[in-house]
């Protein structure tokens, strides 16, 4: 078990918890933009209506009181588009089964798709691809977001693409229609398993009424070319007919029901047994000072069952802690960055863990807080690139499920080692506490000043300092803002920001999640260069 050494009574804890509390009211505030929606105006619109809002239809969709984790709800955030970019999508269970949903918010322009709605419906079809997750679409959609459509069309067809390739890999699409689903949208209903389409609300159609006037000539009206009942009695593109939003969900249920699904990766094991120690701590354990190391082994102990974790090769490359616990019953491997340098004994021995954790077919879990690998004489005539390349080289083609949280910072190619974005974790949550770009703010406005005043230098120009200080201080500010979670979580470099005292619990919806899919094969690796 491990002991722990934090002093919750300490003056360093109680600053800590007090700016991660603070980080958590942001983002609380952010969040709470996604919720709104279009705003008030469009909600009232759309409740006058007679309908309900996305979060309503998941809500009733999902089993009574069953979690629902939602991903990116940041997206788009600092950009031209509203927070939440359009759509719901998160993970929830329907009849016992865990399923990906998505749920357009027609609150927002329409529930139009603008280049960050794409990525994040994107983003749900590889999460439903990869875990062997049942996809479910709950659609009401003015189709693309028509001013940005040089951004959406073309890579846009995807979409339709992924729904059938799910298909083919013997996973489920189901899409509930309350609403439009016109031109390109049509294709998502045309496209899925199963088709339900609400009575005098589902509109189903490559062309509206204008569009076939313009075309053809022909006179028409919205019931006759793509309502529910027209579709259900005459063209065959609706499955089910419901009378209404609930009768909708209702027979949504009972589809996912009648799957008979059955996960096929491996079960928790029984019993489980809490951390011995408080999740609520967890808001004290990063400094807001990211230069300042904490010993992840206090996360390690709040997040894993028992607090037990058996420790691989502690003595050896002591920058990175491996070992091995259980979360929510389920065995996992986990590595965590201690001193936030990574140097070449470290990288051997994440090698050598992530090796064995593909011979048992455990899945791991990477706690990020690294400022990159060292630099330096010594370190690059020791080899630092090889074994880095080492690194990521076992990063890359392990092929257990990889979940990674970002706590603290994510510089340099430790970002990639660690199993960052690019690396393809099955899913990537930030802390409020992370930070990530290619080094920090301070380094990088330093780089382009020396690489400015060699560059001066070397034509023989006088290097403006004033100019250098001012370049200085803008290009920092610019890189910290850009390396803030919000904005990394906007771009859809993550699955979410998410409370730190909510680690434990996400990682084990995880874990339930990706042991839909069976156990991978086991891993080929590259060559290694040792
Ligand atoms: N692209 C950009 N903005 C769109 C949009 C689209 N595809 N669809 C709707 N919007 C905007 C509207 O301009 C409106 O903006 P405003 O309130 O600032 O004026 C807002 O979203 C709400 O639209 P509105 O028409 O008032 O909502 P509605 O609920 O009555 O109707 C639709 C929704 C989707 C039926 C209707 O807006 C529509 O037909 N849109 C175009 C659909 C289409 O042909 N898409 C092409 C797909 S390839």
């Amino acid at each position: 078990m491990i002991r722990s050494r934090l002093d919750p009574g300490g003056a360093d804890y109680r600053s800590r918890r007090e700016a991660m509390l603070g980080k958590l009211a942001d983002l609380d505030a952010e969040q709470a933009k996604a919720v709104a929606g279009g705003g008030e105006k469009y909600v009232e619109r759309h409740r006058g209506r007679g309908k309900l809002l996305a979060r309503e239809r998941i809500e009733l969709l999902v089993d009574p009181d069953s979690p629902f984790l939602e991903l990116s709800p940041l997206a788009a955030w600092g950009s031209e588009f509203p927070v939440g970019a359009s759509v719901v999508c998160g993970i929830g269970v329907v009849e016992g089964v865990e399923c990906v949903i998505t749920a357009n918010d027609p609150t927002v322009r329409g529930g139009a798709s603008n280049p960050w709605t794409l990525k994040k419906s994107l983003r749900a079809a590889d999460i439903a691809f990869q875990n062997r997750l049942p996809y479910v679409n709950l659609v009401e959609s003015g189709g693309a977001d028509l001013p940005t459509q040089k951004e959406i069309f073309i890579p846009g067809g995807r979409i339709f693409r992924d729904l059938t390739r799910l298909s083919a890999a013997g996973i489920p699409t189901v899409a509930l229609v309350f609403g439009n689903s016109t031109a390109g949208g049509a294709y998502v209903p045309g496209m899925s398993d199963y088709v339900v389409m609400v009575r005098e609300r589902a509109k189903v159609f490559l062309g509206g009424p204008p569009l076939v006037k313009m075309a053809t000539g022909e006179e028409s009206d919205d019931e006759s070319l793509g309502g529910a009942d027209m579709h259900a009695r005459v063209s065959g593109l609706a499955d089910y007919l419901a009378e209404d939003e609930h009768d909708a969900l209702r027979i949504g249920r009972s589809i996912i029901r009648s799957l008979n699904w059955r996960k096929q990766g491996t079960m928790p094991l029984e019993p489980v047994q809490e951390p011995k120690y408080p999740v609520d701590e967890l808001l004290g354990i990063v400094p807001e000072d990211l230069k300042i190391p904490f010993d992840p082994r206090e996360v390690i102990a709040r997040v894993v069952d028992a607090s037990a974790f058996e420790e691989f090769k502690p003595a050896y490359g002591a920058s990175l802690v491996t070992g091995w616990a259980r979360i929510h019953g389920y065995p996992v491997g986990v590595l965590a960055n201690a001193r936030g340098v990574l140097f070449s004994e470290e990288s051997q021995k994440a090698t050598q863990f992530i090796q064995l954790a593909n011979q048992s077919r455990t899945p791991l879990i990477f706690l990020q807080n690294t400022t990159g690998y060292m630099v330096g004489k010594d370190y690059e005539q020791g080899g630092i690139i090889k074994h880095g390349a080492m690194m990521i080289n076992a990063v890359s083609n392990s092929t257990v499920p990889h979940l990674t949280i970002v706590m603290g910072a994510s510089y340099g190619a430790g970002n990639y080692g660690m199993c960052g974005r690019a690396y393809e974790p099955r899913l990537l949550f930030s802390w409020p506490s992370a930070k990530s770009a290619v080094m920090g703010p301070a380094q990088l406005a330093g780089v382009l000043s020396i690489v400015g005043r060699a560059s001066a230098q070397a034509k023989g120009q006088v290097y403006d300092e004033e100019a250098d200080a001012a370049m200085r201080a803008m290009v920092e500010a610019q890189i910290e803002a850009e390396s803030l979670p919000f904005f990394l979580s906007g771009r859809l470099y993550d699955d979410g920001v998410i409370d730190p005292r909510d680690t434990r619990t996400v990682l084990g919806m995880c874990l339930s999640a990706v042991n839909s899919a069976p156990v991978p094969e086991t891993a080929g690796f590259g060559v290694f260069r040792p």
